[in-house]
């Protein structure tokens, strides 16, 4: 489909948006990782730009094309990635964290191939930074939204995310359905935010495309943010 449609909800306002998996290195040839396409954090940007905003997509490894207009910074690993975010996070107004960032990294990386000499061997790994907890503990933090892709009870553990990462706003899925979220083209959410009050909203967003839900996050972002100023 080519149909592209713009607006100026965002004009003037910049995002930082994360994407993508990240790669743990085991050694010079094996890594950690997960299914993550890239898709979604790829649909937020593209829909981001057309509604007027500057963007910055920080892209663990996927082959995906940069949307136009778009500045992308390429990463590999979750400190990597927190260390990109980090680095252009001050000029943020908001900040998506999309990326499905790898929870551990082996604690040491093996200099040479680790030959398989043993019966059984045992990797120990250490945790990674939260990069979405770490922006919205920013003192001058960006308006937060932070992903949730769950298997069970989606928004039990989305609203708890929500608190404990002090975010603005949350779109979880569940992932337990093979045929949407993780590496496929479409979508269904729930998306949680704090009003004004405190108190926690919700709204469902119908299964449709990746740019479609990409658009309605996006466009419910904007109408908090211009209420929140
Ligand atoms: N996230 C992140 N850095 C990490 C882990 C997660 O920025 N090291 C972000 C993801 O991009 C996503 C959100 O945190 O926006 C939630 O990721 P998720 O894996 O659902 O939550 P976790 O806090 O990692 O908890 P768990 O995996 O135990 O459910
Ligand atoms: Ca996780």
């Amino acid at each position: 489909k080519l149909l592209t449609v713009t607006s100026n909800e965002l004009a003037g306002k910049h995002l930082v948006i994360t994407a993508g998996p990240t790669r743990e290195a085991i050694d010079p040839v094996r890594y950690l990782s997960n299914h993550s396409s890239g898709r979604m954090g790829f649909a937020l940007a593209t829909a981001a730009q057309r509604m007027g905003a500057h963007v910055t997509l920080v892209a663990g490894p996927c082959q995906l094309p940069t949307p136009a207009g778009v500045t992308r910074i390429d990463v590999v690993s979750a400190e990597q990635m927190n260390t990109a975010v980090m680095g252009v996070i001050a000029e943020a107004d908001i900040f998506i964290g999309c990326a499905a960032v790898a929870d551990y990294r082996p604690t040491h990386v093996a200099d040479n191939k680790i030959k398989k000499d043993n019966d059984a061997m045992h990797i120990a790994l250490v945790k990674n930074p939260d990069i979405l907890a770490n922006v919205a503990a920013l003192a001058k933090a960006p308006f937060t939204i932070g992903f949730a892709a769950e298997t069970n009870d989606v928004a039990h553990y989305a609203q708890d995310k929500l608190q404990r990462k002090k975010l603005n706003m949350i779109a979880a899925n569940d992932v337990s359905d093979t045929n949407i979220g993780f590496n496929s083209e479409d979508n269904a959410m729930l998306l949680f935010w704090r009003d004004t009050n405190n108190t926690v909203q919700q709204q469902a967003l119908a299964r449709a495309s990746k740019s479609a839900i990409a658009q309605q996050i996006l466009q419910q972002a904007a109408k908090l943010l211009s209420n929140n100023q």
